[in-house]
């Protein structure tokens, strides 16, 4: 079997979905060569998970990268490309994310800021920062049609972003935190648009209601079940599948 991809980035890699993904890759029966694993502080209880994966496995790479700091992600565009050593990076995974459950009535303009910052100006940054990682990827792949194991971007949304279904989850305001993903979500048609013919494919993808700090205890879903579910997604992505939004079960879901 060949690895989803041979060399990879994981935004947010500390805890959550991003630090499970990771688990899953390195453990996984095929694992990349470089796992990227990017986390913006690790110190306490929240770094150790992570700390213990690199420990284990040479393909973890712990890097340091706050994804709202262009100077932060340049420094990570940097460290990636020397450990690299002349190779293209095939799949970058933006997973950092903040939440807000900010109502109508609470809302405040520093927060809508923040949340978009975070949410929306940090992966396209990170995606504009990394591109050349990634075309140098796709060049040496040297075939047609689109993959992770050629060079990829995955933007992890949420259902919650979708302005189709907004009427059906209504219940949740959130109105930084949805705006945000349904804004990252047009940044990933833009990329899919835009990259195609680079060779890059570009998807969006929900996770489902996560056990996270950020899904809480009440999620339906353990974080094991919901990175398999997508990392088998991952696999099956093509030509086809640039530009969409699917679920972590590999369901289409409306913009
Ligand atoms: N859990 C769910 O139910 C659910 C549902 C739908 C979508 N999602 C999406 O799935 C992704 C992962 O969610 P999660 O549940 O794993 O969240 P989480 O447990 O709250 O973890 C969020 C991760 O993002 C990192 N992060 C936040 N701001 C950052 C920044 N400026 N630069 C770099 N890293 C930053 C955090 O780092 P620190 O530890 O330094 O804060 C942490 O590693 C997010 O995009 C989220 O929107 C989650």
């Amino acid at each position: 079997m060949a690895p989803l991809a041979r060399n990879v980035l994981v935004t947010g890699s500390n805890r959550g979905i991003g630090l499970e993904l990771v688990r899953q890759l390195v453990e996984g029966p095929d694992p990349p060569e470089h796992i990227f694993a990017t986390y913006r502080d690790l110190d306490g209880a929240r770094g150790k998970a992570l700390q213990e994966l690199a420990a284990k496995y040479p393909p973890v790479r712990l890097i340091q990268l706050d994804a709202v700091s262009l100077a932060s992600v340049r420094a990570a565009v940097k460290e990636v490309d020397s450990q690299l050593n002349g190779k293209g990076l095939n799949l970058l995974i933006n997973n950092a994310a903040v939440n807000s459950y900010a109502t109508l009535q609470s809302v405040q303009p520093e927060e809508m800021i923040s949340v978009f910052t975070t949410n929306v100006v940090g992966p396209i940054q990170v995606a504009k920062e990394f591109l050349p990682l990634l075309k140098r990827a796709a060049e040496e792949a040297g075939k047609e049609g689109l993959s992770c194991s050629k060079a990829a971007i995955i933007n992890m949304s949420t259902k919650v972003g979708s302005i189709e279904l907004c009427f059906q989850v209504l219940e949740i305001p959130m109105y930084p935190y949805r705006a945000s993903k349904a804004a990252l979500n047009m940044v990933t048609r833009c990329l899919a648009a835009e990259l195609k013919d680079a060779g890059i494919l570009c998807t969006a993808i929900h996770p489902g209601w996560v056990k996270t700090d950020m899904g809480t205890e009440k999620a339906p879903l353990t974080v094991e079940c919901s990175v398999q579910g997508i990392l088998s997604v991952l696999a099956g992505l093509s030509q086809a599948t640039t530009g969409v939004f699917l679920d972590w079960e590999g369901k289409s879901l409306p913009w």
